[in-house]
Order: structure tokens, then C-alpha cells, then sequence
């Protein structure tokens, strides 16, 4: 059993690290982003309401995320672990989390805010969940599925500033509360994707 969160400012590589740990471990990757953004293809109410909140940065408000988090656990994939992406992103959802699961490792992927810029506007993504660099690949369908990569509108500049501020007052006080738990490892998202992944693996495995 092997329950992560992965936390790290937008761009700090917590998609790209949830794909390999998926395919490493078995256990599925859960996106809270990933499924707004496929609400808002399917445009569905909660797509709706989610966008209005996602086009400016913002956090969707927790009762919304939570509800989803708490179903999605419960399906029977999870029996065997999970790596939750991009949950929880404040202290109120921490403390609900605390009451449906416990975690064995808060993965904190650091990194530079002045590298973040660049990551998001290079960055094409699929429905899938996969994201590339179009530094390293040009491709436009994904390897992963072949459906179409494309931008997300939250990675312009503008919003990125946004999506950063409020990372920094709404979920860096989450660092501590995991800190006070003695589950926080802390990896070093500078380096490449690669890099950042044996460190990872070198935490689950206990060396
Ligand atoms: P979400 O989708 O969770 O976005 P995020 O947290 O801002 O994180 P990103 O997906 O932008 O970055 P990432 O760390 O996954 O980086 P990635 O691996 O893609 O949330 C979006 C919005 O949804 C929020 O703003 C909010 O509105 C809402 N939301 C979601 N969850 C919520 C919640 N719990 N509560 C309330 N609202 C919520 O990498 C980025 C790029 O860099 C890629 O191109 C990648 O190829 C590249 N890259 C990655 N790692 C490296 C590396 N080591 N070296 C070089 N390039 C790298």
C-alpha cells in the first residue's frame, strides 16, 4: 500500500512525477485539475463553475474538491494506494483528507519560481493526464494515448503569477502541517524529470 500526495507549486513537475509513479507502482494518479478539466470538456455544471474559478488562478472552493476526492477514493483502484495531484491545496482540505485516509509520504517537489514561467507556456497536455515540454517533444498527438495535446489556458503568464501567489498563502502552510507529522520528504524539482524521479524512487524504497 502506498498512499502520496504530491505537493509543489504550479509547474514544479507534480503531473510529470505522478505519471511515472503510476507506471512504476501501479496505483492510479488522481488530478483534482485533471477533472475539472475534463468537466469543463464535457461541459458539464461543475465544468462551468470550476472555470470561473481555474481561468483566474484561483482555487476551487474546498467543499466542491473535497466531495470529489472523498468518491474518488473510494473506488476500488485505490485499495492498493493512490497519488493525489494537486490535493489537498489548503489546510481545510488537509484536515478532511485526515479524516477519509492516512498518507504514508507528503512529496514536496521544490522548485524556482524563475523556472516555472518558462515549464507552463511550454507545456502541452493531454486529456489523458500526460504532459510534455515542447523542448523535448514537438509532436502534437500524445505518445502515451494519441488523443491531441493542447495548451491550457491557465498557463498564461498573467494567470501563472496568480496561480503562484496563491500557492504561496494558501498551500505552503501545508509543508508544516505534514512537517508536524513526520511525513514530508522534500525532492528537488530543479533538475530534469528524470532526476527528480530517482529521488523519488529512492523515498519509497527506503534508501
Ligand atoms: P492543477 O492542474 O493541479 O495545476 P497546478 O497545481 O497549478 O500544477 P500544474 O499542473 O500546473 O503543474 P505540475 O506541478 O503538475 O507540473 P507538470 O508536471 O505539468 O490545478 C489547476 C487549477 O485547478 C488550480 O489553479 C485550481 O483552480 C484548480 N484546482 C485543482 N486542484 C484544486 C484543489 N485541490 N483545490 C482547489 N482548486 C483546485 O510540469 C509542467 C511543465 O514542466 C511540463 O511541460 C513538463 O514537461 C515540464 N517539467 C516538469 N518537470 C520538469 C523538470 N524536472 N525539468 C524540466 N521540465 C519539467
Amino acid at each position: 500500500m502506498i498512499r502520496i500526495i504530491l505537493l509543489g507549486a504550479p509547474g514544479a513537475g507534480k503531473g510529470s512525477q505522478a505519471s511515472l509513479i503510476k507506471d512504476k507502482y501501479g496505483i492510479p494518479h488522481i488530478s483534482t485539475g485533471d477533472v475539472f478539466r475534463q468537466n469543463i470538456a464535457d461541459k458539464t455544471e461543475l465544468g462551468k463553475y470550476a472555470q470561473s474559478f481555474m481561468d483566474i488562478g484561483e482555487l476551487v472552493p474546498d467543499d466542491v474538491v473535497i466531495d470529489i476526492v472523498a468518491e474518488r477514493l473510494q473506488k476500488e483502484d485505490c485499495k492498493g494506494g493512490f497519488i493525489l495531484d494537486g490535493f489537498p491545496r489548503t489546510i481545510s482540505q488537509a484536515q478532511s483528507l485526515d479524516k477519509i485516509t492516512a498518507i504514508d509520504y507528503v512529496i514536496n517537489i521544490q522548485v524556482d519560481f524563475s523556472l516555472v514561467i518558462d515549464r507552463l507556456a511550454g507545456r502541452r497536455a493531454c486529456n489523458c493526464g500526460e504532459v510534455y515540454h515542447t523542448s523535448l517533444y514537438q509532436g502534437v498527438f500524445c505518445k502515451r494515448c494519441g488523443g491531441l495535446l493542447y495548451q491550457r489556458e491557465d498557463d498564461k503568464e498573467l494567470t501563472v503569477k496568480n496561480r503562484l501567489a496563491v500557492y504561496e498563502k494558501q498551500t505552503t502552510p501545508l509543508i508544516e502541517y505534514y512537517k508536524s507529522q513526520n511525513i514530508l520528504f522534500n525532492v528537488d524539482g530543479n533538475s530534469n524529470v528524470e532526476k527528480t524521479f530517482e529521488e523519488v524512487q529512492r523515498l519509497i524504497s527506503g534508501n
